[in-house]
């Protein structure tokens, strides 16, 4: 049974109903900026036991939340890297390098092996997360469940690490077409049985990360990111789950709104490089924008915020339809009290853009 939501502003927004403000939350909300987040991984000893064990995953999900009153969701703690570590990829974590796996994608042998995992009891940790974090929300805001779009988890099960310029991947892409459609083929259908179980769990939105999709060409951006984001709505919806709203966000991939808008997704993510207002009228508010904040303006001042809030507020303009969010995830080395500067200007500001008031 669902319980009820006392701020339902973001899922109101979801649904295209009328709304008093903008609702917002922070792309990687919970995080090294905050000192008590800082301090709860100093006493689980590594990122992966945060999210490994449901006690810190709860507390650190809810940091960002006891911090800021203003947030109007809050997103489960994990990696999108869960997925391939569950198909035996072996994710560890190197200080100040990022992710890591032990046994990448190299060779024809490796990608045959791939199989779709026993999502329910590998990826058992996450959806007793899921279940502890409803708990400890109460209802107070949403909750959103997510995972790698299948490109993205190809591009580190590949190349084994970020940062590699994606060589490997293209090589194979252009070499052997046949085994990256093989990996995204198998990478879809467990992102999408993930999905479900979070659903099932208790999640009440779930988002799809495409943090590479902005790396293919134009005709690749379809072929081998997006089509296989639509087949997990298309399960999704198969399963039962038409009415969990659905986000897709391609990083560098603000030239292929019009194609993003006939996804299937209620909502897009938007980066910072692009003009959310333009994307505004590709979309005809057919479907929900999210974003667009550069996260690197909250390393500046109070004033240099407002103003770049302001900014975001006056190019999406009136009516409903818009999240606010960054246009990636906030920088370590954001000061925390900027971010409460943005937050009381985004529910000050945005309150003049929404009927009634
Ligand atoms: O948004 C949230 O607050 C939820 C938590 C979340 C994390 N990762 C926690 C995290 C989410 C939604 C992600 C998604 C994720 N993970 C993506 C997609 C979004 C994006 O950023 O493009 C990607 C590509 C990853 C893979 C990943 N995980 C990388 C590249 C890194 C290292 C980069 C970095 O910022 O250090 C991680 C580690 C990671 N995931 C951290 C957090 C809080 C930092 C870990 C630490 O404490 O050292």
């Amino acid at each position: 049974m669902k319980s009820t939501i006392h701020n339902d502003v973001f899922l109101k927004t979801l649904n295209h109903q009328s709304t008093p403000y903008t609702p917002v939350w922070m792309m990687r909300q919970a995080g090294r900026y905050l000192p008590e987040y800082r301090e709860s991984r100093k006493n689980a000893g590594s990122f992966l036991e945060l999210c490994k064990n449901t006690e810190f995953a709860t507390e650190v999900t809810m940091q960002p939340l006891d911090r800021y009153p203003l947030l109007d969701a809050a997103i489960l703690f994990s990696d999108i890297l869960t997925v391939p570590d569950a198909m035996g990829l072996g994710l560890h974590f190197v200080d100040g390098e990022g992710p890591k796996f032990h046994k990448p994608l190299l060779d024809e042998k490796s990608v045959q092996k791939l199989d779709v995992p026993d999502v329910e009891n590998d990826l058992a940790y996450v959806f007793d997360a899921v279940k502890s974090i409803k708990k400890s929300l109460d209802g107070r805001v949403p909750l959103i469940g997510f995972a790698g779009s299948p490109w993205t988890l190809a591009t580190y099960m590949i190349e084994g690490q970020g940062g590699t310029g994606f060589l490997n991947i293209k090589k194979m892409l252009y070499t052997r077409p046949d085994l990256i459609h093989h990996i995204l083929k198998i990478t879809a259908e467990s992102v999408s049985l993930y999905l479900a179980k979070q659903i099932e769990a208790g999640v009440d939105v779930v988002m799809i990360f495409d943090s590479w999709g902005g790396v293919l060409t134009h005709e690749e951006y379809e072929t081998h990111s997006l089509n296989y984001m639509k087949v997990i709505i298309a399960n999704l919806n198969l399963m039962g789950f038409e009415n969990i709203p659905k986000i897709i966000f391609s990083k560098g991939g603000g030239q292929w709104i019009d194609k993003q808008a006939k996804s299937g997704a209620d909502a897009l993510g938007i980066d910072w490089q692009t003009n959310l207002g333009e994307a505004r009228k590709i979309v005809n508010d057919k479907i929900v924008l999210q974003g667009n904040l550069d996260p690197a303006i909250l390393l500046s001042t109070p004033k240099a915020i407002k103003e770049a809030v302001r900014k975001v507020l006056d190019s999406y303009g009136h009516g409903e339809g818009h999240i606010f969010n960054l246009g990636h995830g906030i920088t370590q080395f954001t000061p925390p009290e900027n971010v409460e500067c943005m937050l009381e200007e985004i529910r000050n500001y945005s309150k003049k853009f929404h009927a009634g008031n």
